[in-house]
């Protein structure tokens, strides 16, 4: 891979996710994505990862300590800076690279590529000349993985999102059709509600797809849909769950949910929440299912919630 070395003074520094990356006390984006942390069951020791956007690296250091030789590309040097230390500190080998993504050159080929909460900040054309040489650059039964924000009239898009340089260039099924050639591993759709440091809660509907490439071995993915039952949590009972609350209030306030879904990370990871600090020792992600309403509950606490669109499902793999 190529990467360039040129100044990026041009691009916008003020988005919302510079502050945390230049704190090396807090954690910004909190830890792994959840489809990260169910793909990473599927790959081997030694896989190939290229993590495009990675920011301060909640998915690149997930997936480096698990074994991945991981490649991170962020154009911001502040969140390079910060996962280069802490993957120093931690004696988690990895490569973290400051380049601007839409002109990266590829020369090797990956077994997963991701780019989560990125590529929506390029415009239509380079995303889909990037994505074009991502499939070609992806090998046979590998994956690539998204999440993108489609901001709608319902849910429209944050100051901080346009100031970010947000570009609305993606539309409803566009993603997916791009990979209509591939086995959509699993594409969800959702809007959710979370927060970061220094910004307060806001909400981003999501277009998250796992692709994979035809051909190769490795374990098939298997889809099945999480049994969430009929009933919603009331939007107003939804809404009224502030970030942090312990799980105890949410008992209390909400019931049980109908399904709980626990994904548990161990050894040193990226922090879980907006006050919380850069690493924890170990990280606990439950999903609490009411209905298509969820509330993320980590480490004891409220980091999230989401109303579903698609029905919710699990990946295993094998
Ligand atoms: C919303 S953050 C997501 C960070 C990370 N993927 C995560 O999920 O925590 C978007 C990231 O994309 C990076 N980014 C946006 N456009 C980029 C580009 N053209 N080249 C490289 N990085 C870019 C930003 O610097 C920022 O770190």
């Amino acid at each position: 891979m190529k990467t360039t070395t040129r100044e990026f003074e041009h691009l916008p520094f003020n988005a919302f996710w510079e502050k945390g990356y230049k704190d090396g006390n807090v954690s910004t984006m909190g830890g792994p994505n959840h489809d990260i942390v169910e793909l990473a069951a599927a790959l081997p020791p030694g896989t190939r990862v290229l993590d495009l956007g990675c920011g301060e690296g909640r998915n690149a250091f997930f997936l480096a300590g698990r074994g991945c030789q991981v490649t991170a590309v962020d154009r911001s040097a502040a969140g390079i800076e910060k996962l280069s230390a802490l993957a120093k500190r931690t004696g988690v080998p990895l490569r973290a690279v400051v380049a601007d993504i839409a002109e990266l050159e590829l020369r090797d080929t990956w077994d997963v590529i991701m780019a989560h909460g990125v590529i929506d900040y390029l415009d239509n054309r380079t995303w889909r000349s990037l994505l074009a040489r991502l499939k070609a650059h992806t090998a046979p039964g590998g994956y690539n993985a998204y999440t993108c924000m489609l901001f709608t009239d319902e849910y429209p898009a944050g100051p901080e999102f346009l100031a970010a340089g947000f570009k609305h260039s993606l539309a409803q099924g566009e993603l997916a059709a791009f990979y209509g050639d591939w086995e959509q591993v699993r594409h969800d759709r959702y809007v959710k509600w979370d927060q970061h440091p220094g910004i307060p809660l806001h909400c981003h509907p999501v277009d998250k797809l796992v692709a994979r490439k035809p051909g190769g071995g490795g374990p098939a993915p298997r889809r099945e849909p999480v049994p969430v039952g009929e009933v919603d949590l009331p939007r107003a009972l939804f809404d009224s769950v502030a970030m942090g609350t312990p799980a105890e209030e949410v008992l209390a306030r909400c019931g049980e949910p109908a399904v709980v879904d626990t994904f548990t990370m161990e050894g040193v990871q990226l922090g879980v929440g907006p006050t919380d600090s850069l690493t924890v020792d170990g990280y606990r992600l439950s999903l609490w299912y009411y209905g298509r309403a969820v509330l993320y509950v980590i480490n004891g606490r409220v980091w999230g919630r989401a109303l579903h669109d698609s029905l919710p499902v699990r990946m295993t793999f094998g």
